[in-house]
């Protein structure tokens, strides 16, 4: 078993950090936030994701699984120390690695014995080189550092499940050595194991969230085409995604991706290939394709409001990126509310755990609901924005009676469009059919 620190207690770091520990060996989660420290060393959970905070106390009652400020002593203590700080973009849309710059200060400051450094953030090409160099530049003693890179492909909601039962583990090294430490952490999962140079895993992740965000986007389009000819999406999705070769999955047209990951990497890999002197049209395309979907779900509930947004009240439900999560990063509802403000509508909002993120941005320039069907009374429109289970069978009946008016925008086509207008309410969905006819087997 093995001694390892984390550097970044983030969404990645502390559930990477939290399931090591919980496959037996003795991990510090380190931060430069000390806020977020003091609440994990009293056992609470800095952010919401399913199953963790029990892992997290369990792991810490056994002594395995340790919170504290000071990186120097972490680092000091650790044979493996993975680098799991935030890479977001910068002011000026550009990857901002400085957090990473810093750990990388950090761990050449306190290097006292041979290391292995492991990025788990999601950084671009060359940037394992860079942190080898920073670690070099900032350390006084001479030890053996192999850099490793290892992305991770979690998802927020899914965040344990997905860390313990990975599809594969990516494993980019140039030191046989190295690969042997790596692979040892994740054998017990029995997961696929690529294993590639340093920079081709650096690329595997942004690849992969570029497929995806392309893959969101695609469906987005199609289903905008559809809206224009009357075609239902959910079964174009169904019909196209039962071939092997596209898949089911992330095959949902909606309002759009969002979170702090397929936002970021797009532009990130779009500027990687700029800096080369590439021209990436499709991820340019994939990234506008997105963005425009807030304005196309913006003016089906302007329309939805009969145009003029003034004095109307919209409920909405889900504020959180994707369901299970309390992350509000680059999420199309804050955006929709914001639009929907500026409009002169009034939104009641409910989302059974981001409430609060949100009140910490918009403040009181919205109403916050406690229950989901608060958010309908009185309201002219309903839009779902976020697909948490709870607003999937929602009694429509109910909120009919609730709402002042009779419109029901399904940002994200979970709803069944005949079970809500058979209770009088307007249906309208992301690119589907207006009135069903056809037959359609969804199951
Ligand atoms: N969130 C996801 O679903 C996800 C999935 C896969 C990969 N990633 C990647 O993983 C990385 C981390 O993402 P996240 O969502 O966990 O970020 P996050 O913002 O939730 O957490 C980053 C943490 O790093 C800490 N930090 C920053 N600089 C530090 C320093 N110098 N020393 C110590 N701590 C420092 C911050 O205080 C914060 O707690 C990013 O590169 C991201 O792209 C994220």
């Amino acid at each position: 078993m093995k001694r390892i620190a984390i550097i970044g207690t983030g969404y990645v770091g502390l559930v990477t950090g939290t399931c090591f520990a919980e496959l037996g060996n003795t991990v510090v989660c380190l931060d430069n936030d000390l806020q977020r420290i003091e609440t994990l060393q009293a056992g609470r959970a800095p952010f919401y994701e399913p199953q963790l905070l029990e892992m997290i106390v369990r792991n810490q009652r056994a002594g395995r699984l340790m919170f504290s400020s000071d990186v120097a002593a972490g680092v000091g203590d650790s044979e493996i120390i993975f680098i799991a700080v935030g890479t977001p973009l910068d002011a000026g849309g550009k990857t901002d690695l400085s957090a990473v710059r810093a750990a990388a200060a950090a761990i050449g400051r306190a290097l006292t014995g041979p290391k292995t450094v492991v990025s788990k953030s999601t950084v671009p090409v060359e940037t394992g080189e860079l942190i080898a160099a920073i670690i070099a530049e900032n350390s006084s003693q001479d030890h053996r550092v192999d850099v490793v890179s290892n992305p991770e492909f979690l998802r927020q909601g899914s965040a344990i499940a997905d860390f313990m039962q990975p599809d594969r583990v990516v494993i980019g090294t140039h030191s046989a050595e190295a690969e042997a430490v790596v692979r040892d952490l994740y054998r017990s999962l029995g997961a696929p194991i690529v294993v590639t140079d340093v920079r081709t895993s650096e690329m595997i992740k942004y690849a992969a969230n570029a497929f995806l965000a392309t893959k969101i986007s695609f469906m987005n389009e199609i289903a905008n085409i559809c809206d224009r000819v009357d075609v239902d999406v959910k079964v174009v999705g169904l019909g196209i995604g039962l071939d092997h070769r596209i898949g089911t999955q992330v095959m949902n047209a909606g309002i759009g991706y969002g979170g702090s990951c397929l936002p970021k990497d797009v532009q990130s890999l779009e500027q990687l290939a700029a800096g080369r002197n590439y021209d990436a049209q499709l991820l340019q395309a994939v990234a506008s394709t997105n963005r425009r979907q807030i304005e196309v779900t913006l003016t089906k509930v302007m329309r939805a409001l009969g145009g003029d947004a003034a004095g109307k009240t919209v409920g909405v439900l889900g504020l959180a990126f994707k369901p299970n999560t309390d992350d509000i990063r680059e999420a199309p509802a804050i955006y929709l509310i914001e639009k929907l403000l500026a409009a002169g509508a009034a939104v009641r909002a409910h989302d059974p755990v981001a409430a609060g993120a949100v009140r910490a941005r918009l403040g009181d320039r919205i109403v916050y609901c406690e229950q989901m069907y608060e958010a309908l009374h009185g309201s002219d429109a309903l839009l779902l924005a976020t697909e948490w289970n709870e607003y999937k069978n929602l009694d429509f009946a109910m909120v009919r009676k609730l709402m002042r008016g009779n419109q029901v925008i399904d940002g994200r086509n979970v709803f069944d469009p005949e079970l809500v207008a058979a209770q009088g309410l307007d249906y309208v969905g992301i690119g589907r059919q207006k009135l069903a006819r056809g037959r359609h087997q969804l199951a």
